[in-house]
């Protein structure tokens, strides 16, 4: 029952995933990733469309006579980090490096459609690779561009390894599977003074330490604890000197949540905190709050589509997880399209199992084979051949 990769396909998608860890690019910047990928799709026979998002591109395979329309994706960006793992095929670009698996995330995409040139299914597949999933938001720009309007998928799943969890697990979430975020800006202005007469001034430094534990009741008591918030204050900047207070401190951090509402009410109170507290110390609070990134929501329907067909191959086994208040781009593409955001275990059975974004994080190729026969699994469970008998 379903698909599984040969030895020869297995080592032909590690080769790819090698060749795109050692060449990194950031987000926006994915060109010969972008490049690389449309000549391997146009080589096999997929229809390649591109310029949504820049850098993104979507390759679509149909057969059969069947209307229905599925989309994977898959993301492409790199991260500005150093790399500090010792593989032969580490990072060729300073300061630059898959440290979150997406070179993977392609190669098992790519080796799924791949296979499915000589696979039987009834309908149209499109692949999407997608630039920038970390921050800049490449999702909400390709679906801007036009995405779903000249590829009208029924249903859009995505992927993400997870090294918490072990190979060969897959987490698929009939609701929230990754939180919302914001981040925001706060200056606080005050009067600088000398620190030997701090009645002189006006002190932002005493006013920002206030405001740092003052953002912590926003979760502790402005939300219901049965919902989830996160207000993190990750970034103090201020003064130059022992014995000067500075004109002005600059915070900086993130926020994250799932219910809509607790996410308006993590920002508007964001802005009265920090303005209250700035004001009853005599300074001055500008706060810039930006929200960034939805909730990624499953569709109930889709997670146990992707359930079901997990379940039933022998390669894969389906576990109860916890969301996570990291957050997902492919948010965006859940809001205007039913689908399912899954993970899929990634730990490493021997010595050290760096996390997602650490420098020493290499994706783990064991998931390989399991990422990409899944997808033609799924392909194939979805985009059903009827039964020769009923025709
Ligand atoms: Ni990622």
């Amino acid at each position: 029952m379903g698909y599984e990769l040969s030895n020869d396909q297995v080592a032909e998608a590690v080769n790819w995933r090698r060749h795109l860890h050692e060449n990194p690019e950031l987000g926006f910047e994915e060109k010969e990733t972008s490049a690389f990928i449309a000549s391997k799709l146009s080589e096999w026979g997929y229809e390649v469309t591109g310029g949504y998002g820049k850098t993104g591109l979507v390759g679509t395979l149909k057969k059969g006579t069947s209307h229905q329309v599925i989309g994977i994706r898959a993301d492409m960006d790199a991260l500005p980090i150093t790399e500090g793992t010792s593989a032969p095929y580490a990072s060729k670009t300073p300061g630059v490096m898959h440290a979150c698996g997406h070179d993977g995330h392609v190669a098992s995409a790519l080796a799924a459609a791949k296979a499915l040139v000589d696979q039987d299914f009834d309908g149209t597949v499109k692949f999407i690779f997608q630039p920038a999933e970390e921050n800049e938001g490449g999702a909400r720009v390709m679906i801007e561009d036009g995405l779903f309007e000249d590829h009208d998928v029924h249903a859009v799943f995505g992927m993400h390894n997870w090294p918490a969890l072990p190979v060969g697990t897959l987490v698929a979430r009939a609701d929230q599977m990754m939180a919302a975020f914001g981040t925001f800006e706060i200056i606080v202005k005050g009067k600088g003074a000398h620190g030997a007469m701090p009645h002189e001034g006006a002190d932002p430094v005493v006013a920002a330490s206030q405001l740092v534990t003052a953002l912590q009741t926003i979760s502790s008591r402005n939300v219901s604890p049965l919902l989830s918030a996160v207000v993190s204050v990750t970034q103090i900047h201020g003064g130059d000197a022992w014995n000067v207070i500075p004109e002005q401190v600059v915070l900086r951090g993130t926020t994250r949540w799932f219910d809509e509402e607790v996410g308006e009410r993590i920002e508007k109170r964001v802005a009265e905190v920090a303005v209250s507290i700035a004001g009853a110390l005599g300074c001055e609070a500008i706060v810039d709050y930006l929200v960034r990134y939805p909730a990624t929501i499953n569709d109930a329907t889709q997670a146990e589509v992707v359930r079901t067909t997990a379940a039933q191959l022998p390669y894969l086994r389906v576990v109860d997880a916890l969301p996570s208040m990291a957050a997902e781009d492919f948010a965006f593409m859940l809001r205007d399209k039913p689908g399912c955001y899954f993970w899929l275990g990634a730990a490493r059975s021997k010595g050290e199992n760096p996390g997602l974004h650490s420098s020493k994080y290499d994706f783990n190729d064991e998931v390989l084979p399991l990422a990409a026969s899944f997808w033609i699994s799924l392909v194939q469970s979805i985009l059903k051949v009827a039964d020769r008998d009923d025709r």
